[in-house]
């Protein structure tokens, strides 16, 4: 295993898409490995998704405290509700917007077998999910924060 550097500011690289994933097998299981071990390694960190390593493929995973969660090729398959609240992200340090996310999400992903999974939840997790599947289609969470009071909406 080993830790991957966390890309940041880089807004151009961040707004590319990410392939999904064809190949399972011991490349993979190690990219998730080095993945895990580099969100663990930030404190108070709760996701990280693929191209915030350099990588456009298709893979997030996520921990809120209850586990780790691996994404593979997910997608968003039903979503309930709408929280607001402040954001941030390891690729933009020192900066907290507002945004809205649905409260409850639920995700068709793929496990290291190659098997479909879900996972749904409400609260945080719904807004990880949210924030690290749109990482893989090339939003980062700036470009959907609401404009906050004294901001100039430019
Ligand atoms: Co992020």
């Amino acid at each position: 295993m080993a830790l991957r550097n966390i890309l940041t500011n880089d807004i151009n690289f961040l707004h590319k898409k990410s392939k999904d994933i064809t190949d399972f097998g011991d490349k993979l299981n190690e990219f998730l490995d080095d993945m895990v071990q580099t969100l663990h390694s930030r404190k108070d960190a709760v996701g990280l998704a693929a191209p915030q390593v350099g990588v456009l493929r298709r893979v997030a995973v996520i921990d809120v405290g209850d586990g780790v969660v691996e994404l593979i090729n997910p997608v968003i398959v039903n979503s309930v509700g709408e929280q607001i609240s402040k954001e941030g992200c390891l690729s933009f340090p020192n900066i907290y917007k507002t945004v809205k996310r649905p409260n409850f999400v639920k995700v068709r992903s793929l496990n290291r077998a190659a098997e479909e999974v879900f996972f749904e939840g409400s609260g945080l997790f719904a807004r990880a999910l949210c924030h690290e599947i749109d990482h893989l289609s090339g939003i980062v969470f700036l470009d959907i924060a609401e404009v906050e009071e004294g901001e100039d909406d430019v």
